[in-house]
């Protein structure tokens, strides 16, 4: 009785949205299924941990009693630097999914429609429910984002579009030109949000976004320290908007949401190319052999612009899934996503990629 008077308190909606389920995490598989030694595969996480930046974080140790400073000072200084972007256009979360929710607080009242593909990375759907927004979902074509049909279904409530690009599961992307088309259709009263979580490995023709959001403004480009630059259990992305959207954005956001280690992490991380490029040397070279491997096998899978593959198994992937636990893999399967004969593997170090072929190889070999 208790239980039915406090879940009557909540807001209405809340009852019919499923909360993000993630990658299932090392120490989770260890400890149910026993197994000493688990590879990671399945959160687009990349496999190395970038220890140049431990001595910032020694330093910043001592001052862990303090809050730190609310506007990333050193942080917003070296992006902006970088980017050639005005210091006040951009926004830093906890992670690009907290500029995500930002945008959708600011914008959202109820009713609002809102954009998002389908399928596609889950957390805009979510958090836009959790906003009150009303959601249209708009049907991939061949794995893709299909941007004349997303801009036939702007109507007068339409708030706010999210397009992934590159995108999450497909790993497919939208080149320049597709995007340049798609905005001029789009009215200044949209808000677009381009979530460009695997920015640095997208390939040449990746639309110039930061160009489009100085010529039109009505544009929020959110990018992330999580994934190329290997700080994904930091928490650290931002948004590159008008310097107007920013302000809103920062009047909606906690005052404290990135912490002292992630903001000094960060900073050492924006400008160390080297790291990065080894980075994106090893997934491109990476990806090469699961596409050869795959192929061998007779496997259908999507090429990615991300450090991560689509893969098409043609049937339930439950019992691949379980298989793969069981001997120290993890991939994501993507039921969640309404795909459940597909599934997503990040792209791993040399021998996890290698032990991954293999056991897919022995598991299809025995069905
Ligand atoms: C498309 C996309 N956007 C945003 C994120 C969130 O990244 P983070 O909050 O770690 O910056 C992810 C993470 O997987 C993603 O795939």
């Amino acid at each position: 009785m208790g239980c039915l008077k406090n879940r009557e308190m909540f807001k209405k909606r809340l009852s019919n949205i499923n909360s993000y389920k993630p990658g299932k995490p090392i120490e989770e598989v260890k400890r149910e299924l026993e197994v000493d030694e688990v590879y990671k595969l399945a959160s687009n996480e990349i496999p190395f941990s970038p220890t140049y930046i431990n001595k910032a974080i020694q330093k910043e140790l001592k001052n862990i009693n303090r809050y730190p400073e609310t506007g990333c000072f050193y942080l917003r200084r070296a992006v902006a630097k970088k980017l050639k972007v005005r210091e006040n256009s951009i926004v830093f979360g906890n992670g690009s999914d907290e500029i995500i929710t930002l945008a959708l607080r600011a914008l959202i009242e109820d009713g609002d429609e809102v954009l998002v593909a389908y399928p596609t990375f889950l957390i805009y759907e979510i958090q836009a429910r959790i906003e009150g927004a009303k959601i249209i979902r708009v049907p991939l074509k061949d794995f893709r984002y299909c941007l004349d049909d997303i801009a036939n279904k702007v109507t007068s409530r339409t708030k706010l579009i999210f397009i992934a690009n590159p995108d999450n599961p497909t790993g497919t992307y939208l080149t320049n030109k597709e995007v340049k088309a798609f905005l001029d259709k789009i009215p200044s009263s949209v808000v677009v949000f381009f979530d460009e979580a695997y920015f640095e490995f997208a390939p040449a023709d990746f639309p110039k976004s930061i160009r489009f959001l100085n010529e039109r403004g009505n544009i929020i480009v959110a990018r992330t320290f999580s994934k190329a630059y290997g700080l994904a259990g930091a928490r650290i992305g931002y948004g590159i908007t008008t310097p107007d959207i920013a302000a809103v954005l920062n009047k909606v956001r906690e005052p404290f949401n990135v912490n002292r280690f992630a903001q000094v992490a960060a900073a050492a991380a924006v400008n160390n190319d080297e790291f990065l490029d080894k980075v994106i040397t090893h997934v491109k070279r990476e990806k090469q052999f699961l596409y050869k491997e795959l192929s061998k096998i007779g496997i259908e899978f999507i090429r990615s612009a991300t450090n991560f593959i689509l893969i098409d198994f043609k049937k339930d992937t439950g019992c691949l899934n379980q298989y793969l636990l069981e001997n120290g893999i993890i991939i994501r399967e993507l039921k969640g996503w309404g795909l459940p004969n597909l599934f997503r593997v990040t792209v791993g170090l040399c021998k996890e990629n290698k032990k991954f072929i293999d056991l897919l190889k022995r598991y299809v070999n025995s069905i």
